[in-house]
């Protein structure tokens, strides 16, 4: 998709010549005033028809409008001039436009939007948004959209910030891209090896260096964690390192860990049928990784970031590690294993050993890591943990900015009781109770040498039922956070 900006005040939209122009418009009692004498007439009388009112979610088309150069015209109405509001009228208007004929759109905001660089960065990301299809598996998967570029309308006065936002919403748009179609794909195509070629290939087009570790080195390591997680099944483990340097050496590193579970039966601990499927979705986490180096790579941004994944599956079968099996990790740490279902945070403790070796400024882990984040939060806001005030804000403002929120989650030390064990330094299952808080101060005992913070994405990595598919959250949160730490 081609995204330009162009200068054109409102009033002066009669002349934009576009298959189709995309009016934003702002809920409330009054016609905007600026606009063009043909798209005043249009509305004014759709409304005197009831056949439009100004409240968010409305939208109106019209077709050869008399006086307009673009031959369709399409109005949505925002709730309010935020991105996030402006954002999603758009996206409802693209759900009318972009089964049509139109290969050239260009986008109004008749609307007093907030900041311009946030709004089209938004823009854009909800353009991509609207025309994504997964079609990997799918050969009959519809045609794509024959939509292929996108002008933003401006003023003079806003047109450099509105191309500041458009790259950034374009590089984020990609990375999200790279994310859903890792995550999409089945657990029989998206293996540990597939996760690895992955990255290679992002090393290749975005220079980043990427080093694949397989089972000999990590039982080098020690990953004792991790290895016997991945011992129940054929499919070789893979422990994926890139990294993305735009900063002098010397800068300490951010570093992300993702969960790459390619596939999570729960193992020996054997997760019930229904819906089983949806675990192919269980490497959310590394998915993520690999979208935010891919936009913070392509927005050559002057930051040192390390992406951590440790890939495997997790299966039973006579060879699977068993519940009450103990292991030693990486850190020297023994783990009583007491539910091989709760695998993520036993491939996440190794990965956090390795991380130290980076020195890193701070480490992010993201992980579709526990159901009780699910019934926590639900779909709408990542579970946010983290020990350290100053990081947890900035992760969570990050968040708000990229319309990609998150929520902070408790994490007192009396919640680490749980952990006890009689037979290991600590068991990788607390109760039921507070699941998604357990697992994060099970994550915790391996974090002490740097400032760490840990992302439970369970509710928000993909979307269930009819819409089933992955959303590649949180690489719009991860990529502003990264950009705000290197400036
Ligand atoms: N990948 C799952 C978490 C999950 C479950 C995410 C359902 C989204 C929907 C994780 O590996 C897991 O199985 N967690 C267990 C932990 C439990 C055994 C302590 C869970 O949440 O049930
Ligand atoms: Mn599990
Ligand atoms: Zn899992």
């Amino acid at each position: 998709m081609d995204f330009k900006t162009q200068v054109a005040p409102e009033g002066t939209w009669a002349g934009v010549a576009a298959d189709a122009l995309l009016v934003v418009v702002t809920a409330g009692a009054d016609l905007p005033k600026g606009l063009d004498a043909p798209l005043a007439a249009v509305l004014a009388d759709a409304l005197k028809a009831g056949d439009i009112s100004l409240k968010a979610g409305q939208q109106l088309y019209a077709h050869r409008v008399p006086g307009m150069k673009a031959a369709r015209v399409c109005f949505v109405v925002a709730g309010d001039g935020s991105a996030k509001a402006v954002a999603k009228a758009v996206g409802t208007g693209l759900a009318t436009l972009k089964g049509g004929g139109s290969r050239h759109l260009a986008i109004g905001l008749a609307a007093p939007a907030e900041a311009a660089a946030a709004t089209a960065e938004a823009l854009v990301r909800a353009v991509h948004e609207a025309v994504y299809v997964y079609r990997h598996t799918k050969p009959s998967a519809p045609p794509a959209p024959k939509l292929t570029s996108v002008s933003l309308l401006c003023s003079k006065a806003q047109s450099a910030d509105v191309a500041r936002g458009m790259l950034r919403g374009q590089e984020i748009a990609a990375g999200v891209e790279l994310a859903r179609d890792c995550a999409n794909r089945p657990g029989n195509h998206c293996t540990p090896t597939f996760l690895a070629a992955q990255a290679r290939a992002l090393g290749k087009s975005h220079g980043l260096k990427v080093e694949v570790l397989d089972r000999k080195d990590v039982e080098k390591l020690g990953m004792g964690a991790f290895l016997a997680v991945a011992q129940g099944s054929d499919e070789p483990l893979k422990f994926i390192v890139a990294r993305y340097q735009g900063a002098a050496k010397t800068v300490a590193p951010v570093v992300l860990v993702g969960k790459g579970i390619t596939f999570d039966t729960g193992g020996i601990s054997i997760k019930p049928a229904a819906e089983m499927d949806e675990m192919k979705f269980d490497m959310g986490g590394a998915a993520s990784v690999l979208g935010t180096l891919r936009a913070v790579a392509g927005l050559k941004a002057k930051v040192n970031l390390v992406g951590i994944i440790p890939a495997c599956e997790n299966m039973p079968s006579s060879r699977a590690v068993k519940p009450g099996d103990v292991v030693t990790s990486m850190s020297g740490q023994t783990v009583e294993i007491l539910n091989t279902d709760a695998e993520g945070r036993l491939i996440l403790c190794d990965a956090l050993t390795y991380a130290e070796r980076f020195k890193p400024a701070a480490v992010v882990d993201i992980a579709t890591l526990t159901g009780a984040c699910v019934i926590a939060l639900g779909a709408h806001r990542s579970g946010l943990f983290s020990a350290d005030d100053a990081l947890a804000a900035a992760l969570q403002s990050a968040g708000d900015a990229a319309l990609d929120p998150a929520w902070r989650m408790p994490l007192d030390e009396e919640y680490d009781e749980a952990l006890k064990s009689n037979f290991a330094d600590m068991g990788n299952v607390g109760g039921r109770a507070g699941g998604a808080v357990t697992a994060a101060m099970f994550l915790k005992r391996f974090t002490s040498a740097y400032r760490w913070a840990h992302l439970d994405i369970a509710g928000t990595a993909w979307k269930s039922g009819a819409a089933k598919g992955s959303t590649g959250r949180p690489v719009p949160l991860l990529t502003h956070f990264v950009l705000g730490h290197g400036g």
